[in-house]
């Protein structure tokens, strides 16, 4: 599909006549096809979309100015490049002479005046090895080694004159310091360091994914330095036509008089366009008019957000209405039923960012001592929603309540914190929270566990049994010992035990249809397991595992069913495992309800 769309707009493009021309203030820059054409769209994930001349190399020239502003900033720290170099859209050329008139500070680093700048300061910093310093961190962003192109790095270098007079005016107010010349011939060879479509598309795809190659896994730019790169190209890429560009078009660019225009859209994708002929405020005639015929097929301006704000919380419940897999008695569901109003959960969805997190802890219920947040549907969270919720917690905890935070670990920013040991985080797995407020509220209400080994007599579908029937359903038992990982039940086999937990625990585990094996329900001593089969005698729906040594009676359905003097004590039990069902039912209901 999208492959169709932008291969159509190729074929448009292809066969359309172009007014521009080949820039020629630098000879050798006019010796290229004036008519290739190469569109390549790179994904976060590493995808491309590749149309035309795309492995024709051409030179970088001002497309390198962000990447070597990114390099400055990481070097020096924001403020410190901030004194030399300031982030004002010029509104001129890109060989301007726009500095502020006392200071002398270029007006930013997408012009020369700002990019001659930059360079000097990585310059002042590592001298003979500036070059091969920038070549190398162009190769990590663009995933491949890159080299310059000689013949027209020495043709800029002969006549760069302009920039020269830029470099010395510098180097009269103090932005440039001593040296000249060194650096100012950095620059020139920055300019020539040769790419092709595909790669300057990844170096872009690396702005949009937080600096990291998405091909290569590589880090080329801290991420915090990401907006104040993406900034400057969004307000300032395009020369004097920066305005006009982010009015239709809305994606930070950068375009270079050797016919490229890069284009990125933060956390989606980059567009890289080559295309020689220019137009006359130097940039690529047909690479400013395929990038915005891209954006407006895909609606990608930054500023239509798509931001599905009120779908944040995907469900608001109780421990009323939710339990965890773990068992109980029907002493203990009561409890839950009676105090859970006060533990809250709730499931996010989408992107956590300040608008969401705004919503949803406006959401949060007063009343509640205990909350677990899930993001197992969350695709993103932003610095600005983490310290939200780092924030959340505080106050949580300063009142004396619980918060936690599960099904994380997909969320990249998180994986620092949990290094941290931070008590909100303790529990990854939603179940895990879930078990942990359950077992804090029934020890609040004092309720205590059975003792192991739970007697018959204390077994939840034994209830009610008169000492003689106990007698006379024992001499049917049979006692039985399992290992921890022993299967007790098999799926798929016929069932014909009903089984009595007397100590440890089982597992009711199934697997799904791409072999992901997952728990149902944990069972502890004094409930039953392999009782559903007693109702309806289906071939067994799950397998039960050991969980530690067990050991449990186990008593055939067949002699239940057919034995005279065991009729009372089947009716008992079939009645207590109607209440124990349809209390399980009921909680069942209300989480299911939850997802209206
Ligand atoms: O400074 C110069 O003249 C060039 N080497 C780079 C200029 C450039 O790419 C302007 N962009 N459209």
């Amino acid at each position: 599909m999208v492959d169709r769309i932008l291969e159509e707009l190729y074929i448009e493009f292809r066969e359309k006549k172009n007014n521009g021309a080949l820039a020629s203030y630098i000879p050798e820059l006019t010796k290229v096809n004036p008519g290739n054409l190469g569109v390549v769209l790179t994904t976060v994930d590493g995808h491309q979309y590749s149309y035309g001349d795309t492995d024709v190399q051409f030179t970088i020239q001002s497309v390198s100015k962000p990447f070597v502003y990114g390099m400055a900033i990481q070097e020096y720290g924001v403020n410190k490049v901030l004194e030399k170099i300031s982030v004002e859209p010029s509104g001129d050329a890109f060989n301007s002479i726009s500095l502020y008139p006392d200071s002398g500070r270029p007006f930013n680093p997408m012009i020369n005046a700002g990019a001659i700048a930059a360079t000097n300061m990585i310059w002042q910093v590592y001298k003979e090895e500036t070059f091969n310093r920038i070549l190398e961190t162009f190769s990590t962003y663009a995933g491949s080694t890159l080299e310059i192109d000689e013949s027209v790095y020495s043709s800029e270098s002969a006549t760069g004159h302009r920039n020269r007079a830029i470099a010395y005016l510098l180097r009269n107010f103090n932005i440039l310091q001593n040296e000249v010349e060194a650096p100012l011939d950095i620059y020139f060879k920055q300019c020539s360091i040769k790419v092709d479509c595909s790669q300057l598309s990844i170096m872009g795809a690396t702005l949009a994914s937080n600096g990291i190659n998405p091909l290569t896994g590589k880090k080329a730019l801290r991420s915090k330095h990401i907006p104040n790169v993406l900034s400057v190209m969004a307000t300032c890429g395009m020369y004097d036509y920066s305005g006009e560009w982010i009015y239709n078009v809305g994606l930070p660019a950068k375009s270079g008089v050797g016919g490229a225009v890069l284009a990125v859209l933060p956390g989606q994708l980059a567009i890289a366009v080559y295309s020689p002929l220019l137009d006359e405020k130097g940039n690529s005639v047909f690479g400013v008019d395929i990038c915005k015929r891209i954006a407006e097929s895909f609606s990608l301006h930054l500023y239509k957000t798509p931001r599905q704000i009120r779908q944040v919380v995907r469900r608001q419940l109780t421990l009323r209405t939710v339990r965890s897999k773990y068992k109980r008695d029907l002493l203990a569901e009561c409890l839950l039923d009676e105090f859970g109003g006060a533990a809250h959960l709730m499931e996010l969805q989408g992107e956590l960012c300040f608008a969401t997190c705004e919503l949803f802890m406006r959401k949060i219920s007063r009343d509640s001592n205990a909350l677990i947040l899930s993001l197992r549907k969350c695709i993103t969270i932003d610095d600005g929603a983490l310290k939200l919720l780092i924030r959340l917690d505080d106050e949580f905890q300063r009142s004396g309540k619980t918060m936690l935070i599960t099904d994380y670990s997909h969320l990249d920013l998180f994986s620092s914190l949990v290094q941290k040991n931070l008590a909100f985080l303790r529990f990854g797995d939603f179940d895990d929270a879930l078990l942990h407020l359950e077992n804090t509220l029934l020890l609040e209400h004092g309720y205590e566990p059975k003792q192991e080994p739970v007697e018959l007599k204390d077994q939840q579908l034994l209830t009610g049994l008169t000492p003689a029937e106990l007698g006379e359903l024992i001499k049917h038992l049979n006692h039985k010992q399992y290992n921890e990982g022993d299967i007790i039940i098999k799926k798929g086999s016929s069932a014909k035990n009903i089984f009595f937990l007397e100590s440890g625990q089982v597992a009711i585990q199934d697997s799904s249809d791409d072999h992901r094996d997952f728990t149902l329900a944990v069972i502890n001593a004094g409930n039953s397991f392999g009782e559903m089969a007693l109702l309806d005698k289906q071939k067994r729906s799950a397998n039960v595992r050991a969980l530690t040594k067990v050991s449990c009676f186990a008593m055939l359905y067949e002699i239940l069913d057919s034995m005279e003097c065991l009729a009372s004590i089947k009716v008992k039990i079939l009645t207590n495992l109607g209440s124990t069902l349809s209390s399980r039912l009921r909680t069942a209901n209300k989480e299911i309800a939850s997802f209206t």
